[in-house]
């Protein structure tokens, strides 16, 4: 399948969800997790990085490895890839929806509405535990990670660890996309965490993956363009003049 084949699929669709991960910002600079060299889980142990256990073991540890990843952030910029994204999205809108696992809110700043970030943000925090009186008064007391000064509960990383639920209305509302769209392009995931995978298994429309490398959505797509987000992406969604 070429692009100028899938191009012609974008233009006919009516309802297009795209489904980002990491690979969507490698161009912008922003690591992966699984590619073998350079992937974040390459040099890191997520089970001692992005679990709820391994913060309450060494919360000043996760903290700071989460901070320097916000540091990075700050950085970067979206890419060609999320560009195009966007400016389809203007062109037309309501036609196409953004489901991202990615955390990093590239999507977001390149100009995207409604952005579905199943696995969370990465710039903000909230309370470890359930908060008490007290937390939603009192003045954090600055630390690695902040606390309360009166009970001690602590800001984590508003990220979806390892073993925790998805944000059920962000999830809820990615399947009703998945549902109801009769184009899926996946872009840049290695397909092997769900329930953020199984929605281009589940949806009845035509899906294209759109990955460098092979990954475990291949055998679910209709087509499979071998490049990158930056170089793909604005082929498939640019007019063309
Ligand atoms: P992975 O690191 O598992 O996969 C990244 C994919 O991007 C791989 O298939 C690469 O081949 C591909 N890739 C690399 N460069 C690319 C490029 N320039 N353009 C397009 N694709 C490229 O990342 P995810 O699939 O996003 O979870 O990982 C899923 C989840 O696992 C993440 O959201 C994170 C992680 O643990 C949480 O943080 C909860």
């Amino acid at each position: 399948m070429s692009p100028q084949e899938v191009r012609d699929w974008v233009r006919a669709a009516r309802r297009i969800v795209l489904l980002s991960g990491a690979g969507m910002s490698a161009e912008s600079g922003v690591p992966t997790f699984r590619d073998a060299q350079t992937g974040l889980w390459a040099k890191f142990r997520p089970e001692d990085l992005a679990t709820e256990d391994a913060f309450r073991r060494n919360p000043s540890m996760v903290w700071d490895w989460y901070a320097m990843r916000r540091e990075a952030l700050r950085q970067v910029e979206p890419n060609a890839g999320h560009r195009a994204v966007a400016a389809f999205q203007q062109r037309h809108p309501g036609r196409l929806a953004v489901v991202t696992q990615n955390v990093d809110g590239l999507h977001q700043r390149a100009g995207s509405p409604g952005v579905l970030a199943l696995h969370g943000n990465l710039a903000a925090d909230r309370w470890l535990d359930a908060p008490r009186a007290c937390c939603d008064v009192a003045v954090l007391r600055t630390g690695s990670p902040p606390s309360c000064p009166v009970c001690g509960n602590l800001r984590r990383p508003a990220v979806v660890w390892f073993g925790e639920l998805l944000p059920a209305a962000e999830l809820a509302a990615a399947e009703d996309a998945a549902a109801a769209c009769d184009l899926m392009l996946v872009v840049g995931t290695s397909g092997m965490v769900y329930p953020a995978a199984g929605l281009a298994r589940a949806t009845p429309g035509r899906v294209v993956v759109l990955n460098p490398h092979a990954s475990d959505l291949d055998d679910a797509a209709d087509a499979v363009l071998r490049g990158t987000a930056a170089a793909l992406l604005p082929l498939l969604l640019e007019e063309q003049g």
